[in-house]
């Protein structure tokens, strides 16, 4: 496993992350095994949201994180705050926010969390209301590290002009197939193709300059919702070049997909979404294998991708 010192951020996290999304399919020694194979594979970082089965998964892992023998200072765990299905809206004023996190920790089944991320852009944000409950969530020891998840450079700088925490974290979607962070960077200017539009100011670079360190989620995924692109027959190019990779390092295509990523400049972590102890150790093996300049390229360039 590799490890980050996050600037004014948490020391010492893991690059692969153990995303909780998908843990309410499962029963609590299920989990709890999930749990314990993400660290015996050196993840020390979990990540929560509090629409994940409408707040099933933080309970599930506070019940299951009892039935391992973790202990709690040992693990770094994160949860995002600001989305309601139920509601069917986002929302960033501070009762909501301080009203959330008291109900996260109490699934959870913790005093403090390690990290709060706010989940997606409320279209009302007020930062001054932000601001005020981040003071709070700091003063009472609650909450150590925050951040933001789908959030552009501008909304961040607004976000910025009042919070006084350093926000460290921003969770955005990255993988092979959904590549736009960076495809704007390569056309910069360019009429000729779609991937020239900048649709998020420049976030990576941003992310870079403001030392925010991008929280990768969906590694695997297509599109939203669209399923794993390993071995799927739509991406042969792709997979093609995965195995190909995957014996020179001797890992899985798992693995080199996710080697790409970990690859780039930016040290960005992977979120991991498997609940399959197989899948999990494959993902971690990511961390194991250095892709050369060019190999990175070739991976870019089999996804689907060209050089202007
Ligand atoms: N901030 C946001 O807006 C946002 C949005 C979405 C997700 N997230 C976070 O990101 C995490 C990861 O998202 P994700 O679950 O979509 O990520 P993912 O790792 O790209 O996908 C995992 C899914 O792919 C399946 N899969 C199929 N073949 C696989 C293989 N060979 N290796 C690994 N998995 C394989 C897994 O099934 P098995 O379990 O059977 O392996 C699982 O259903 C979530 O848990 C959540 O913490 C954040």
């Amino acid at each position: 496993m590799k490890y980050y010192n996050v600037q004014n951020g948490p020391q010492n996290v893991s690059a692969i992350i153990m995303g909780c999304m998908r843990m309410p399919a499962l029963n609590a020694d299920e989990a709890a095994k999930v749990i314990e194979t993400a660290a015996d594979n050196g993840i020390n970082y979990y990540d929560h949201a509090t629409c994940y089965g409408m707040g099933e998964a933080e309970e599930r892992f506070g019940e299951a994180l009892a039935k391992t023998s973790l202990k709690r200072e040992d693990i770094f765990i994160q949860s995002k705050c600001g989305i309601y299905p139920d509601r069917q809206e986002f929302n960033w004023e501070k009762d909501d926010i301080l009203k959330s996190v008291d109900g996260i920790l109490s699934r959870l089944k913790t005093d403090y969390l390690d990290a709060l991320l706010l989940h997606r852009p409320d279209l009302l944000f007020e930062p001054e209301e932000v601001a005020e409950a981040f003071d709070k969530l700091e003063a009472s020891g609650k909450v150590r590290n925050f951040g933001v998840s789908n959030l552009g450079p501008m909304q961040l700088e607004l976000l910025k002009k009042c919070v006084k925490q350093p926000l460290v974290f921003n969770q955005l979607q990255l993988s092979l197939d959904q590549t736009q962070l960076i495809d704007q960077e390569l056309y910069v200017n360019n009429l000729t193709t779609e991937r020239s539009t900048d649709r998020d100011n420049g976030l990576l670079s941003y992310c870079r300059l403001n030392d925010i360190t991008i929280q990768a989620w969906s590694p695997l995924q297509i599109g939203m919702f669209g399923g794993c692109f390993i071995d799927h027959p739509d991406y042969k190019e792709l997979n093609d070049c995965l195995a190909e990779l995957g014996e020179k390092y001797n890992v899985s295509k798992t693995a080199i997909a996710i080697a790409w990523i970990l690859r780039h400049p930016a040290h960005i972590q992977v979120i991991s979404g498997t609940m399959n102890p197989v899948h999990m150790k494959e993902f971690c093996d990511s961390t194991k294998v250095e892709l050369t300049h060019n190999e990175w390229y070739k991976l870019y360039l089999a996804s689907g991708k060209f050089l202007p």
